[in-house]
């Protein structure tokens, strides 16, 4: 097994969770996981802010700092590429990364419009590095034990409404730096309905708009019911300006209001708190169907860190690429959320149904 030498670009705190995988040394990592991460070695790090960039140096290593990400893009001793900075920049430094040669590891969302997805989407296929979205959802236990028992569920629904209203000056809210909540926060939800679905979209209808906030163009609620390809149908809510505490305390146990329900003949499960913890019900005769588990308590069994699933991200970008494997989370699923979502978005604007 050789070994991957990354750069970086954005040392803020999505990327610290990241880098604290490398060398195995956080106790989060799957066991089958841990010869990966002990294969990842920081090599260049990028940031407009060069004092962030050498804090993280400090504190995970690396040979040098750059407050140009084009350094990066073109070391040749740099093998793969963790792009964890605002979302305007992210499409422009996929193709970037992916022209020059590397595999790339990319933050949720990974594109603001349905053109920056076709082009990652096609550079992605020719290109023929690895283009992994760290969507963390699908890493997280609850949800692989929903998705295993539910193969093919016929209704799904999925809430992703964040207590309190965000910061008007964040970036995150900003239309261009970040899109706002539903693009920035709401995709995670999106991409964990998608993966639990099983399915392609087939339409959208989608009430909303802009309730709580001063900008008119980024929409900040979204009420969507969803047709799926394979007959299935569902629904989507999004948005902030509260709400998340109502869903504290039983039986979701610390009221995350990020959840994805499935439902098929009679059963029903459900994947909370990004996914980590799940609960199952079924009105279907225990001979017909035998509970794998009342509920699926990880984040108590194994400890949050771990049932979020979050340190396994990296050392699997890892494995795929010295392995040779396909990446669990591709730049289609990443173009198939940020689609979903802006077409949520057309249809509360014309108040048509919008067709994939
Ligand atoms: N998976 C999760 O649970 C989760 C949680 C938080 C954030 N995120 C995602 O992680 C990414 C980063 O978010 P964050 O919260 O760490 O933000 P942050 O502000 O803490 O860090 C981003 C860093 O990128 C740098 N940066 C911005 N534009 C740059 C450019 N053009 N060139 C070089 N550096 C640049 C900034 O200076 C900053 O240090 C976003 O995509 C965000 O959506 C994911």
């Amino acid at each position: 097994m050789g070994e991957v030498r990354l750069g970086v670009i954005g040392c803020g705190g999505m990327c610290k969770a990241h880098l604290r995988t490398i060398g195995a040394k956080s106790p989060n990592i799957s066991e089958p996981l841990r010869p990966f991460a002990e294969k990842i070695t920081i090599y260049g790090l990028a940031d407009v802010n060069l004092q962030k960039a050498e804090g993280h140096r400090q504190e995970f290593g690396g040979e040098y700092i750059t407050d140009d990400p084009e350094r990066i893009f073109t070391d040749p001793k740099i093998d793969a590429v963790l792009i964890t900075t605002w979302h305007d920049t992210h499409a422009r430094f996929s193709l970037r990364a992916m022209e020059c040669g590397k595999h790339v590891l990319i933050e949720k969302p990974m594109a603001m419009t349905e053109r920056e997805c076709d082009d990652i989407v096609a550079l992605a296929e020719r290109s023929g590095v690895k283009y992994m979205v760290a969507f963390r959802c699908r890493f997280a236990k609850g949800a692989q034990a929903v998705r295993q028992e539910f193969p093919k569920p016929d209704n799904i629904i999925a809430h992703a409404r964040t207590t309190g209203i965000w910061r008007e000056g964040g970036w995150a809210q900003d239309p261009i730096k970040g899109g706002g909540q539903i693009l920035s926060q709401g995709c995670h939800v999106v991409d964990m309905m998608f993966y639990l679905a099983g399915a392609e979209p087939e339409s959208v209808y989608a009430t909303g708009g802009v309730f709580h906030h001063s900008r008119p163009e980024v929409i900040d609620t979204i009420n969507a019911a969803v047709r799926y390809k394979n007959g299935s149908v569902g629904a989507f809510l999004g948005g902030d300006g509260g709400t998340g505490g109502l869903m504290a305390g039983h039986p979701l146990n610390n009221g995350c209001p990020f959840f994805v329900m499935v439902v098929d003949k009679g059963r029903s499960a459900i994947a909370i708190d990004h996914g980590e913890n799940c609960h199952f019900e079924s009105a279907v005769p225990e001979a017909v169907w035998k509970k794998p588990y009342e509920a699926g308590n990880f984040s108590i069994d194994l400890g949050g860190g771990r049932a979020s699933g979050v340190s396994d991200i990296l050392p699997t970008f890892a494995q795929c690429i010295l392995n040779g494997e396909p990446v669990p989370t591709t730049a289609f699923d990443g173009a198939r959320t940020t689609r979903f979502i802006l077409k949520c978005f057309e249809s509360a604007r014309t108040g048509k149904v919008i067709r994939f």
